[in-house]
Parts: structure tokens; sequence; C-alpha cells
């Protein structure tokens, strides 16, 4: 059986990569898949939060999922703190993973920055909880943006470091699914750094609940160069930031990036600009006003995290439970 999991770190600011890079690809696997899709609190976590602003940022995601057309009642949508069971697989995992695994993954290289020693154990571990997370639903799929892969690959690893150690086909090998043509958005400011919540620059990104003066303003001043767009996506080699525009009006608009090119070459970005504000408005608008409305009721939010978090623990207990058998761990 296919079964989809994939989350989002409830860090404050989704924005368009989130967006386009994920949420966006779950609407139509919806229909064909089991899909659990996850706000994942613990992995927030691994970085300081304030902590009202954590469970502000929880219900956030969580409305985003659903103002975006995830729906509650088809798909298990709930917090992964909510069911501990990911944290006592991530425990099993962890002891069969090697440090070597862990000392190759690019993220916590760019998150722990210079002050390496200083980095909390559970940003070094992150990418076993994220195992964690996919295995104990034994998900097949995993939806994902590009700078997830590293990750999945590493989930892929200690399935099979699982299977291995106790001779069995316990855990299937969970495959990234990474589509679209905005896999990657890059900032606004700087086409060669990813659009990332945590850039200082507000005018980086264009936040799912921006205002739609908000979002035009920031496309207006989003990074160009001085010569008109060109007519074929070879030429667009080395120009990020263009490259990155037209990715985004092209995954806002539902064309290939070559036809997204096709309606522009030849001309200046102050025209391209004017009609990427416009499709960024129309699409996110809607979801920003819903967001907000969902927001105001607090209570149905939580009501569907509850919801999910039992269906949820209805899949993750039975699997943990012979995952610890597996390991020898008595549970008389
Ligand atoms: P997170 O919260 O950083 O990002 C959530 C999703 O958004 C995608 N994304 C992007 N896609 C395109 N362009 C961008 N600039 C961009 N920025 C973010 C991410 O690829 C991701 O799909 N470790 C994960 C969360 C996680 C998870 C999981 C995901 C925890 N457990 C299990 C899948 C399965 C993370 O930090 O994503």
């Amino acid at each position: 059986m296919n079964r989809i999991f994939s989350g989002i770190q409830p860090t404050g600011n989704l924005h368009l990569g989130n967006y386009l890079g994920a949420i966006r690809n779950w609407i139509d696997l919806q229909n064909e898949f089991e899909c659990i899709f996850c706000i994942v609190d613990l992995h927030a976590l691994t970085q300081p939060q304030d902590p009202a602003e954590l469970r502000g940022s929880t219900r956030e995601v969580t409305a985003a999922y659903i103002a975006a057309g995830i729906d509650p009642e088809r798909c298990t949508i709930f917090n992964q703190s909510m069911v501990s069971a990911h944290t006592e697989l991530a425990w099993l995992l962890s002891c069969l993973t090697p440090i070597g695994w862990l000392n190759r993954m690019t993220q916590f290289k760019e998150k722990a920055g210079k002050h390496r020693e200083m980095a909390g154990l559970g940003l070094y571990a992150y990418p076993v909880l994220m195992a964690a997370d996919i295995l104990l639903y034994k998900a097949t799929h995993v939806p994902v943006g590009e700078d997830q892969k590293q990750h999945i690959e590493l989930a892929r690893d200690i399935a099979g470091a699982f299977n291995r150690r106790y001779e069995r086909d316990f855990f299937p090998l969970p495959e990234p699914q990474i589509f679209g043509t905005a896999t990657r958005v890059m900032s606004l400011r700087d086409g060669t750094k990813k659009m990332s919540k945590s850039d200082s620059s507000d005018y980086s990104r264009i936040n799912l609940t921006d205002s739609g003066e908000m979002i035009a303003l920031k496309i207006r001043r989003a990074k160009t160069d001085p010569e008109p767009l060109p007519s074929t996506i070879a030429d667009l080699e080395h120009r990020p930031e263009a490259d990155n525009l037209i990715g985004i009006y092209a995954a806002l608009c539902g064309l290939s990036r070559e036809d997204a090119l096709g309606k522009f070459a030849g001309r200046n970005f102050s025209a391209f600009k004017e009609a990427l504000s416009e499709a960024a408005v129309e699409v996110l608008g809607r979801i920003g006003d819903h967001m907000r409305r969902l927001m105001a009721e607090p209570g149905y939010i939580d009501g569907v995290l509850r919801c999910g978090a039992e269906r949820a623990r209805a899949i993750a207990e039975p699997v943990l439970r012979e995952a610890q058998q597996i390991s020898g761990l008595l549970r008389p």
C-alpha cells in the first residue's frame, strides 16, 4: 500500500517556498494516496523558540494546510509531539545510525554555522527523528522540496540498516517526491540563497499571510538584472534571479518553465513583474484570507489536531510495538 508522510516545522513565517515546494503538491496527492501531514513541533525545538509563538505557529501551519486545500476529513493532520511514538522510534533508530552519516548532513552544517561545538544535540540528531517520522507510518512516499532530499536518503539508509540488522523487510524504503517547477525557491534578494523562514531580510520572502499590497511590493523590489528576458531556458543559466522568478511564475500558473518564459521573451522585467504579482496575489491572497478566518477559530484547529493525533497513533503505535519487539525489548 502507498502511504504519504510529510511535514513542516512551525517556526513562523510560512513562505512561498513552503507552498510551492511542498504544500501545493500535497493537494493532488490526497486523491491518490493515504496521506499524513504533520506539523513537526519537536523539530522546531532544535532551535530556540518562544513557547507562546511556537503554539501559535503550530496552529498557523495547520491553518495553512487546510486553507491551501488539504481536507482534514480525508487526510490525517496532527502535530508531532501529540504522538510520543516518534521520539521512541527515534531512539531505536539512533542506535543504528553511524555518526559518519550524520556528519554528512549539509543542513546541520548550515544551521550550526561556525559555532558547531555549541550546536545542540537535537539539531545534530534531527535527521534521525525525521527518519522516525517517516518510518513510523511505513510511508512509501515523501513529497518535499529539494532541500530535504538528503534527509530522505538518510531515512532510506536508516530503514535499510534496521532491516539488515534484524534480517527482515520491516520498513519500506521511502521515496522522495520532488516535483513542480519550483522545487527550490530562492530568496527574492539573492538568487543564490534559498528562500527561508529564518532570513533576516523581510523582502527576501513572500509569506503566506502577506497582504496583496505587501506581495506586490516585494515582487517590485525583487532583485533582477538589467537585461530583458531571454527566449530560451538555457539563457537563464547565469541569471539566478530571473531564473527563480520564472520558476515561481510557472508554478503559480501551472505552466512549464518554457511556456512561462515564452510569454515574456524579449520583454523587460517591469511587465513580467506585474504579471507575476497578479498571479501571486490571486493564489496567495485566497489562502491568506482563509488562514486568517481559520486562525480566528483556534478551537476548530485544535479539534482537527486532536482528531488527527488519534488517527496517527492508531497507525504509529502498532508499528512502534513491533519495532520494539524486533529489537529485543521485553514488553511483559
Ligand atoms: P521545512 O519546515 O524547512 O520546510 C517544509 C517544506 O517546505 C520545503 N521548502 C522549500 N521548497 C522549495 N523552496 C524553498 N525555498 C523551500 N523551503 C522549504 C521543504 O523542502 C519542505 O518540504 N525537515 C523538514 C520537516 C520534516 C519532514 C519530516 C518532512 C520533519 N520530518 C518528515 C518530510 C517528512 C523541514 O525542516 O522542512
